[in-house]
C-alpha cells in the first residue's frame, strides 16, 4: 500500500484545469494590483473602454498557455490570434468586466474556455466546449469545470439552483457598451424585473453565467455576446446541470448574438416569454416620466 495520500481535491485529476487555473489565478492576481496601483482608460469606441491591464494580461496569458499547452490554439479578445487550425482552441477573456474595473467596482473576473476542434471541422462549425475556468480575484473564487467531470467553486462540487419557476428566482442581464441606442434589452429587463425577485445588472457576462452554474441565480440572458465572454461560462452552466439555448430555446452556438443560460428548470418559461415578448405581447404596461409627474402634480394638489 502507498504512503501517500489519496488525492482528494477533484479538480488535480482533469486534463485541462489544474494549469489553466495555475494560469488564471496568476492573472487574477495581476488584475489585483492593476487595481491597486490605478489605470488610465481609453476607448476603443464610444463607451466600450480597455485599460493596460486587458492588454498585459491577455499578453501573459498567451505567453502561458502557449508555454503549457503549445499547441493548442488561442483567440482572446484584446486580438490574440494564435494556431487557429489548432484542434484545440482557448477562448481567452483577460478582463471581463472592463467598465466595472476601470471605475474600481469589484465585480470583473479572467475567462478561459477551452474548445475541441476536430480535424476536418469548418471554420464556422462549433467545437465541442471541454474545459472551463473562471476566476475571480477580489473574492478568490475559481469556477472550474471539464466536460462529463461536473463543475467546481473553489474545488467543491457546485450545482444549479432547484428554484422550479421565474416568479421566485434572481436573474441577470447585460447591455452591450456598442450601440446601446440599438439594443431593445430594456424592455425585457423591464419585464422580467416584474415577473422575478429582481434582476441583476453586475456587468460581467462570465461571472454572470458562473453565478447561474453555481446556484446563485437562476438565469441570465445577453445580446451580441462573444465567444470570449461566453465560452467558459456555458462549460461551467451545463455541467453543473442547466441549460444554454437562443431566445427560442435553440441548442447554442458560440458565434450566436444571443444567449439563455438558466437552470434548466426556469428555461421554459423564459423562451416563451421571450418569443411572446418578440411577437409584441406580454408587455406590461408602465407609466412614462411625463404620465408619472402629471399623476404626482394631481395628486399632490389634492392633498392640499
Ligand atoms: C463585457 C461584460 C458585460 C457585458 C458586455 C461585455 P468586457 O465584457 O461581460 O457584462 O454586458 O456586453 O462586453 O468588455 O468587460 O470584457
Ligand atoms: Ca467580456
Ligand atoms: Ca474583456
Amino acid at each position: 500500500m502507498s504512503d501517500t495520500p489519496a488525492n482528494t481535491d477533484p479538480e488535480q485529476s482533469l486534463t485541462w484545469v489544474p494549469k489553466a487555473s495555475v494560469i488564471a489565478r496568476d492573472a487574477g492576481a495581476q488584475l489585483r494590483q492593476f487595481l491597486a496601483q490605478g489605470v488610465a482608460t481609453e476607448y476603443k469606441g464610444d463607451v466600450d473602454l480597455v485599460t493596460i491591464a486587458d492588454r498585459t494580461v491577455e499578453k501573459f496569458i498567451r505567453a502561458r498557455l502557449g508555454e503549457v499547452f503549445p499547441e493548442h490554439g488561442i483567440y482572446g479578445e484584446e486580438g490574440t490570434r494564435d494556431r487557429m487550425e489548432g484542434e484545440f482552441r482557448w477562448y481567452v477573456d483577460p478582463l471581463d468586466g472592463t467598465t466595472n474595473f476601470a471605475h474600481s467596482y469589484p465585480q470583473f473576473c479572467v475567462s478561459m474556455g477551452l474548445e475541441h476542434r476536430p480535424k476536418g471541422l469548418a471554420a464556422d462549425q462549433d467545437g465541442t466546449l471541454v474545459s472551463a475556468v473562471i476566476y475571480d480575484p477580489m473574492r478568490d473564487e475559481l469556477f472550474a469545470a471539464e466536460r462529463g467531470r461536473g463543475a467546481t467553486l473553489n474545488g467543491k462540487p457546485m450545482r444549479v439552483s432547484k428554484t422550479p419557476e421565474l416568479a421566485e428566482s434572481l436573474i441577470s442581464t447585460g447591455f452591450p457598451s456598442r450601440k446601446r441606442h440599438e439594443s431593445p434589452n430594456v424592455h425585457f429587463y423591464q419585464e422580467f424585473t416584474l415577473r422575478s425577485h429582481g434582476v441583476r445588472r453586475a456587468g460581467s457576462a462570465a461571472l454572470d453565467l458562473a453565478y447561474v452554474a453555481s446556484g446563485r441565480l437562476e438565469a441570465f440572458w445577453e445580446f451580441n455576446l462573444n465567444p470570449w465572454d461566453t465560452a467558459a461560462g456555458i462549460l461551467l452552466v451545463l455541467e453543473a446541470g442547466g441549460t444554454v439555448t437562443s431566445f427560442a430555446g435553440a441548442p447554442f452556438r458560440l458565434d450566436s448574438r444571443e444567449i439563455l443560460a438558466s437552470n434548466g428548470l426556469i428555461g421554459a418559461e423564459l423562451v416563451a416569454l421571450f418569443q411572446n415578448m418578440f411577437a409584441g405581447r406580454d408587455l406590461t404596461p408602465i407609466p412614462t416620466p411625463a404620465e408619472f409627474a402629471r399623476h404626482r402634480t394631481e395628486r399632490d394638489a389634492l392633498a392640499k
